[in-house]
Parts: structure tokens; C-alpha cells; sequence
């Protein structure tokens, strides 16, 4: 399958597909990725694996809906199976979530619906829950809400702190995210309104 990325950082959940697809656990092509940062670490990682690179800087933009219409026409002119949201820190705006249903995933260092939006790990600690992990699921127009693929569970100890659980959980998002990419380039993801089937 072919898949595109968008991040907007360092990119280590991206780094993280690129790895898994060079060793042959994902069958899949990264045709492309895209960051709203031109600073991104991402667009390196990229450059080193000979991957093309769009670069929508968010601030060369007169408006948001400006940026939206960019987005919007980028994707659809790359056009791949799968769009992964990987560190993307922005809201995708309702027609571009609509248009991509069900060929978009998103990655979250939460175990959804607990601690939607930023500093995840950060609401987990100051919430004093004992379990933690990362969710990937399908991208909807709301913030962290579509369809869940699958969650990993990381133990949260009363020594941590955000910056050691942050370690933890993203060291599971590494394995979490291959796992689902290789189940949708499998053919394996079936949506069926909120709830998702893993066919074996
Ligand atoms: C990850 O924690 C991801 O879950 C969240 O943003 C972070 C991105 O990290 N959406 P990286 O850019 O993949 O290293």
C-alpha cells in the first residue's frame, strides 16, 4: 500500500514506520511526507530515506481556512491508501476528515477517551491513574475520537513523573503503530460504525 505522513516534530513514530517497513514487517511504501513545520526533524528523517517532502508552513498563511484548502488539495493530490497522522499537532478541519474516512489513523499517548489533546502523558500523572498507553484509531472530525484500532497499556508508578512516563509510553507507540499499519496494509482493519473488527 502506499502511505503518506503527516508530523509536525521529531518524528520518531515516523522513523518508527520507515524502520518497520525497511525489515519487511510492513509491506508499504512511504510515498510522501507532509509538515505544517518547516523545522520540522521529520523532514530530515525523510531526506535521509529518500522520501519526498511538502512542506505547508502553517505561518506563511494568511488564514487557517487558507492553510485547510492547501492541506485539503495536497492530499488529494498525492492520494495514498492510508494517511498516517504521526505527531501531527493539528485538528484536521471537517471536510478533509470527512473526504479521508477510514484511510486516516492517528496515533495519541493516551488509552482513549481519557486525556484527549495535549500533554496526555502530563493529565495522566496529575490525574494519578496507574495504568497508561497509546491508542491508534481512525481519524473523525472531533479531537482523538474516531474508531479505535488498538491500544497498548503501559504501568504508570507512583516514582513517575510526565517526562518518564512521556519514555515509556512512546517506546510502546513504536510498536504499537507498526502493528496497525501492518494490519491495515493486511487488509485485516474492519470499521463498522465506533467499533473496529481485526480479522485474522
Ligand atoms: C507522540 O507522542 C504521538 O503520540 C503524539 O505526538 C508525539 C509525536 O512524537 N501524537 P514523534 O514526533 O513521533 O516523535
Amino acid at each position: 500500500k502506499r502511505i503518506a505522513v503527516l508530523a509536525s516534530g521529531r518524528g520518531s513514530n515516523f522513523q518508527a514506520i520507515l524502520d518497520r517497513i525497511n525489515d519487511g514487517y510492513i509491506k508499504a511504501e512511504i510515498v510522501c511526507l507532509i509538515t505544517d513545520k518547516p523545522g520540522a526533524y521529520s523532514i530530515k528523517r525523510a531526506d535521509k530515506a529518500g522520501i519526498a517532502v511538502r512542506i505547508l508552513d502553517f505561518d506563511s498563511f494568511q488564514s487557517r481556512d487558507e492553510y485547510n484548502e492547501n492541506l485539503h488539495e495536497t492530499m488529494m493530490e498525492i492520494n495514498p491508501d492510508l494517511f498516517v497522522l504521526a505527531g501531527y499537532m493539528r485538528l484536521l478541519d471537517p471536510k478533509t476528515a470527512k473526504e479521508f474516512a477510514g484511510k486516516m489513523i492517528n496515533i495519541h499517548p493516551a488509552i482513549l477517551p481519557a486525556f484527549t489533546g495535549l500533554h496526555a502523558q502530563k493529565q495522566a500523572i496529575d490525574y494519578g491513574v496507574k495504568v497508561a498507553g497509546c491508542t491508534v484509531h481512525f481519524v473523525d472530525e472531533g479531537m482523538d475520537t474516531g474508531p479505535i484500532i488498538l491500544q497498548h497499556v503501559v504501568p504508570v508508578f507512583f516514582e513517575d513523573d510526565e517526562e518518564s512516563l512521556t519514555k515509556r509510553i512512546l517506546k510502546e507507540e513504536h510498536i504499537a503503530l507498526p502493528n496497525a499499519l501492518r494490519l491495515f496494509c493486511e487488509d485485516k482493519i474492519k470499521i463498522s460504525g465506533r467499533k473496529v473488527k481485526i480479522l485474522d
